[in-house]
C-alpha cells in the first residue's frame, strides 16, 4: 500500500528503488555463469556507490560500463526482426527463425543465442523459445507489448552525440516540438502505458481516488495514453477527466480511454500545455505525468503558477516524473535520465524534490506530501488551502 509522507520528513527510497530496478536489469540482461554474476554485481556496485560514494567501481565493472550498450542492442535488433513474434507463431529452429525474418541464418544463430543469455529465450536441442516475460512483453500484436519505443528507436541516434551536445550546449533533436513530438510519443506512450500501469493505480489509491473522494474533476495535462487519468477515473466512478495534449496524441489517448470503458466520462483539450487555457477554479486534481523533465524548469514553474489558479481551493497538482536525491548523486536512473533530457530537448532536466518544493510554494502551494507508489520515484503532491 502506497505510504504518504509530508515534506521535511522525506528520505528518498531512491536506493532501494533502484535495487528494484538493478534486479530487472539482471532479469534482462543477465548473461550465464560468472558473467552474469559479474554484471549483476557490478550493475549493484555501480549503483551502490553513486549512492553511497564509498564502494569502489572494480576494473571488472568498468569493462562492463563499456559494454552494457550490447543486452540493449540485442533486445531491439530482436524486436525488429519480430524475433519473438516468429518464435510465438511456431518457428523454432534459427533456420525456421531467420526465414520468417528474412534475415540471414548465421545472424539469427548468433542473435538467438545472446537472446538466450539475456534470459529472454530459451534453447534445448536447437529450439527455441520465448521466456513467460519475453512472451508476454515482446510478442507484436499481443496486448501487453512493449516493443513499440523499441521499433522506432529514437534514442540510440541521439545518445550517440552525447559528447558532442555537451561540448557545445545545443540539443541533438527538440522532441517537445509539436511536429516532432507528434511524431516521437506516440511509440512512447504506448510503451509507458504498460509500464506504469500498475503505478498508477497505486498513485490513484494514494490520492483517495474513489475512497475518500468522489466526483474529482480532474485535469491530466500531457496525458499521453492517459495512464494515470484512467486510473483515477477507474478508481472514482463519478470522476470526469479533461485529457490535454497535442492533437495528434489525443487520438491515441481516445483509443486508450474507450479500451478502458470511460469514455463517457473525458473531454479533450488539444493544444500546447504551454498556451492552452488552463481556466480558473475548475479543478481538484491536476496531473503532470512526466512531462516536468522534458519541459525544463522555466516552462514547469509556469505551468505549475497556472495549475494554482485552475484548481478550486482544497485541489492538488500530483506530479510524476524521475527524481534524482537533492545533491544529485544518485539514484542512477534519474540522474542518467537528465542526459536524455540533454541530447533530446531544449531545456529538459531531471529536478530534485528539494527543487519541487520551492517551486510549488512559489506557485502558492501551502503543503507538499510525497507518496510512495512502487516506482523508481516518489509521486509529489502540491496542495492549495
Ligand atoms: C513522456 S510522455 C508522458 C505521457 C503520460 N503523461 C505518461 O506519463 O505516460 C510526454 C507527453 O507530453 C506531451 N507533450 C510534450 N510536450 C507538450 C506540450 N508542449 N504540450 C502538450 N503536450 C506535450 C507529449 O505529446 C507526450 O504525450
Amino acid at each position: 500500500m502506497p505510504s504518504k509522507r509530508s515534506h521535511g520528513e522525506l528520505s528518498l527510497k531512491g536506493q532501494s528503488g533502484w535495487r528494484r530496478i538493478v534486479s530487472g536489469v539482471k532479469v534482462e540482461t543477465g548473461i550465464s555463469g560468472r558473467n552474469q554474476k559479474g554484471i549483476r554485481n557490478g550493475i549493484k556496485q555501480m549503483a551502490e556507490s553513486a549512492q553511497e560514494g564509498n564502494t569502489p567501481v572494480s576494473l571488472e565493472t568498468l569493462q562492463q560500463m563499456t559494454f552494457s550498450f550490447a543486452p540493449a542492442r540485442v533486445l531491439c535488433a530482436g524486436v525488429q526482426l519480430g524475433v519473438f513474434a516468429h518464435i510465438a507463431d511456431g518457428n523454432t529452429t534459427a533456420q525456421e527463425i531467420a526465414r520468417a525474418a528474412e534475415a540471414s541464418e548465421r545472424g539469427m544463430r548468433m542473435l538467438l543465442d545472446a537472446l538466450v543469455a539475456c534470459q529472454l529465450l530459451t534453447k534445448l536441442d536447437g529450439q527455441y523459445d520465448v521466456t513467460p516475460l519475453a512472451a508476454r512483453y515482446l510478442v507484436r500484436g499481443r496486448p501487453d507489448y512493449m516493443g513499440s519505443m523499441m521499433e522506432y528507436d529514437p534514442l540510440w541516434e541521439a545518445w550517440r552525440h552525447l559528447t558532442e551536445v555537451i561540448r557545445t550546449g545545443q540539443p541533438f533533436r527538440r522532441v517537445e516540438e509539436r511536429e516532432r513530438a507528434e511524431t516521437f510519443f506516440p511509440h512512447l506512450v504506448r510503451t509507458l502505458h504498460i509500464s506504469n500501469r500498475e503505478p498508477a493505480r497505486r498513485a490513484a489509491h494514494a490520492l483517495g481516488a474513489g475512497t475518500p473522494r468522489r466526483g474529482l474533476r480532474v485535469l491530466d495535462l500531457a496525458c499521453g495514453s492517459g495512464v494515470w487519468g484512467i486510473a483515477i477515473a477507474e478508481a472514482d466512478q463519478e470522476a470526469r477527466l479533461t485529457a490535454q495534449d497535442f492533437p495528434a496524441l489525443l487520438s491515441l489517448t481516445r483509443e486508450y480511454v474507450k479500451r478502458h470503458g470511460v469514455e463517457d466520462r473525458y473531454e479533450f483539450l488539444p493544444g500546447d500545455l504551454k498556451e492552452v487555457d488552463l481556466g480558473v477554479t475548475r479543478y481538484d486534481l491536476a496531473l503532470l505525468g512526466n512531462i516536468v523533465h522534458s519541459e525544463g524548469e522555466r516552462a514547469s514553474r509556469d505551468v505549475l503558477r497556472r495549475l494554482y489558479r485552475a484548481l478550486r481551493p482544497g485541489g492538488r497538482v500530483a506530479i510524476i516524473d524521475m527524481v534524482p536525491s537533492n545533491d544529485r548523486t544518485g539514484p542512477p536512473f534519474p540522474v542518467l535520465f537528465a542526459l536524455n533530457m540533454l541530447v533530446n530537448t531544449e531545456e529538459g532536466d531531471t529536478y530534485t524534490l528539494a527543487e519541487y518544493t520551492q517551486w510549488l510554494q512559489e506557485a502558492g502551494f501551502a503543503r507538499v506530501e510525497t507518496a510512495d507508489i512502487g516506482s523508481h520515484s516518489p509521486l509529489i503532491i502540491g496542495c492549495r488551502d
